[in-house]
């Protein structure tokens, strides 16, 4: 429409007569309640009562009536509109209920259905012993340290003055990582820890290291060819034995209960002058089988001393080795085996059960954190 409507003909506005419009309303109302879904409306919404819609297209014509023919018919368009509007209302409020009714009961949780239980897993009791005996150390001032799994030879060996014809150097005992010559090997004790920290930390040293390491052994009730050492090392002025068997005797007891102490028998180590091995108390028995038939000691054999390991004083050519001065400063140094420890600290038989992951094996031990 180009200009103002003078001569108010029906004919030509015929979009805006009753039926016209009636024929608008009833065909808004039924897609109206023909759309089935939230979005189905929506696109109802903008045909029938969007910018577009015949209706909003009809109400715009309505501006160039005759003002006589403006009242009545601005009226019937108007409440067109308004009943196209509020069915779609209606409409939009019932679908939103379907919708919520159906998500509720879709989405609805069963809270009488047995519950899936997760097996809560216990942490292996190697690693918990290992984490005591840290902390047995870290209380008296010690600290951790570390060292690599694939060690040079030079390290696990040489510097620990094991010399290269020993016997435990050979094949027979020892992983070369690519052959014999490599002067790279799977570290065969957690010694070489020692040489680590004394070329690398400050004077004095007071590390405890524990660690895995591996041996030609084929895996048995007594060996396994990976198991865990620990190893402690002291290096102070005035350093004695005595510091060495004060503080094994406390750790002794922080293991094995109050009141057990260490023994220290003549050995031979190569990096230790003198050495020792290191005997527990029974904690079972406390030497009450020794002698004694008739109360047998299965923890001690009725030995009354339990072997756990080797220690001594840091041999001079092992400082020297690492460039300390034995003159000024001495150290001592013990090592022993965990999972040893674990077998007679709490009575497991067959060194297998440590290695093969069972759950039922580490479950008995709890769910020690
Ligand atoms: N490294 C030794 C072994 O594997 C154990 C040991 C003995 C460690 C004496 C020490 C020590 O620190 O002083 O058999």
């Amino acid at each position: 429409m180009s200009g103002p409507n003078t001569s108010f003909d029906p004919k030509q506005v015929s979009v805006l007569s009753a039926n016209a419009v009636d024929g608008m309303v009833r065909e808004a109302c039924e897609a109206i309640s023909a759309a089935a879904t939230l979005a189905a409306l929506k696109e109802v919404r903008i045909a029938h009562a969007g910018d577009r819609s015949p209706l909003a297209l009809a109400n715009r014509e309505i501006g160039a009536l005759p003002p006589a023919a403006k009242a009545e018919v601005g009226k019937r368009v108007g409440e067109a509109r308004t009943v196209v509007k509020s069915a779609l209302d209606d409409r939009q409020v019932s679908l939103e209920v379907e919708r919520d009714e159906r998500v509720l009961a879709e989405e609805s949780v069963d809270v009488t259905l047995p519950a899936v239980r997760e097996a809560v897993g216990g942490r292996h009791p190697l690693t918990t012993l290992i984490e005591r005996v840290c902390d047995v150390f870290v209380a008296m001032g010690y600290d951790i340290a570390e060292g690599p799994e694939v060690e040079a030879e030079w390290v696990n060996f040489d510097a620990l003055n094991v010399p290269p014809d020993h016997p435990a150097r050979t094949m027979q005992d020892t992983f070369y990582v690519t052959s014999a010559d490599s002067g790279v090997v799977l570290r065969t004790q957690t010694s070489p820890i020692q040489i680590r920290a004394m070329l690398e930390r400050p004077l004095p040293i007071y590390v405890v290291a524990p660690g895995r390491v591996f041996r030609t052994d084929e895996l048995d009730a007594t060996h396994t060819p990976v198991f865990h050492q620990v190893e402690g090392l002291a290096v102070d002025e005035n350093i004695t034995m005595a510091d060495l068997k004060g503080t094994l005797d406390h750790f002794a007891q922080a293991m094995f209960g109050e009141g057990i102490v260490t023994r220290l028998r003549p050995s031979y180590f190569p990096f230790t002058e003198p050495s020792a091995e290191l005997d527990v108390q029974c904690f079972v028995c406390r030497g009450t089988s020794v002698g004694n038939p008739d109360q047998p000691c299965r923890t001690c054999g009725s030995e009354g001393w339990i072997e756990w390991g080797g220690c001594g004083m840091v041999n001079p050519r092992v400082l020297r080795a690492v460039g300390i001065d034995p003159m000024r400063y001495r150290g001592f140094a013990f090592g022993m085996g965990i999972e040893r420890t674990l077998m007679f600290r709490n009575g497991v038989t067959d060194m297998r059960d440590m290695v093969e992951g069972d759950i039922r094996f580490t479950r008995a031990f709890g769910l020690e954190s």
